[in-house]
């Protein structure tokens, strides 16, 4: 994958715990455009984090700049706080960006943003608005104070942004989001709990799983306390692997020489999808329906476990 340096052009802090950083090409250079929805991966200690690209119009296409939002977080592995450490001046390494998250053109739309899950919906919302596409965003967080970008939500979307606080009676009411759907197209973009609680209650309400699109943003771990080691048997060969609390099934085959394929390692993009033969997985993704979940044929292998002393996938 093509990489570039990019220089922190400006930094702007939005709130005690999200920053806004500018990032300039080099001088001369334009940037590769991008589609409503996308991310950058931007290189931290360790490895890479994503981050949504931010526009507040429909000129995407030769950018001389690219804008993200950073949350900290406390508890996250440190890449945040890489990114917190930057100021303007500093230098990064950024791939080109990539859309997993796309609008369906010409197609009404339903946006529901939990905290910093907002960040992909900016460039979403200005792309149907500038299309002359029926939008909503429903933005919830604990307080205004915590929520990024409420203002320019308001001069972007006007009536049509509901702003929902847990601290006051605007709480978000799933229920009365996924009843104002309609025959529109529902994108979910925050914690996995929000994910998880809204495609339940879509798919309970009957809404049809291809119209309802997510995108994770949780800077936590799959991983849950009290998590066990399970075995992976490899039906092809019949190699088994153990894989111990605190890793993946990717991790684990891949260092055993495994050539799998993945992308987002957070269990949202549905690529790790592999078919399970026998066993129990231990579902932790944002992919999968209730449905499909329960019938266990398949799981994401980059998040998911097993409940089963041994899962047979058919690799
Ligand atoms: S790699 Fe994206 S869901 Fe597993």
């Amino acid at each position: 994958m093509t990489k570039r340096q990019m220089r922190v052009a400006e930094r702007r802090d939005l709130t005690d715990r999200i920053s806004e950083f500018t990032l300039s090409a080099a001088p001369g250079e334009t940037l590769p455009g991008w589609q409503a929805g996308a991310h950058i991966r931007v290189d931290v200690p360790g490895g890479d984090r994503a981050y949504s690209l931010i526009a507040w119009d429909d000129a995407r296409s030769a950018p001389d700049t690219y804008v993200i939002a950073v949350q900290r977080e406390e508890a996250g592995a440190g890449g945040s706080a890489h990114m917190h450490g930057l100021a303007k001046g500093d230098m990064i390494q950024v791939a080109e960006p990539k859309c997993d998250f796309p609008v369906v053109s010409g197609q009404g739309a339903v946006l529901l943003a939990g905290g910093i899950g907002i960040t992909p919906m900016i460039s979403m919302a200005a792309a149907l608005r500038a299309a002359g596409t029926d939008v909503v965003l429903h933005y919830a967080g604990r307080t205004r104070g915590v929520m990024a970008y409420c203002d320019a939500l308001g001069d972007l979307l006007g009536d049509d942004l509901h702003i929902h606080c847990d601290d006051d009676d605007s709480a978000l009411n799933l229920d009365a989001v996924i009843d104002s759907l309609g025959d529109r197209q529902f994108y979910i973009c925050g914690p996995k709990g929000m994910i998880d609680g809204a495609r339940s209650k879509a798919e309970a309400a009957g809404v049809s799983p291809d119209r309802v699109h997510v995108e994770l943003f949780d800077n936590g771990s799959a991983d849950a306390e009290g998590d066990q080691s399970f075995e992976v048997e490899i039906a092809s060969t019949g190699e088994v692997f153990t894989v111990p609390p605190g890793r993946t099934i990717i991790e684990v085959l891949e260092e055993s020489g495994q050539d799998l394929i993945y992308d987002c390692q957070r269990g949202d993009c549905g690529i790790c999808q592999t078919d399970v033969i026998s066993g129990i997985p231990d579902h932790r993704d944002v992919v999968l329906s209730d449905a499909e979940k329960a019938e266990g044929k398949v799981m994401q292998i980059c998040v998911s476990r097993a409940k089963s002393a041994r899962l047979v996938l058919d690799l």
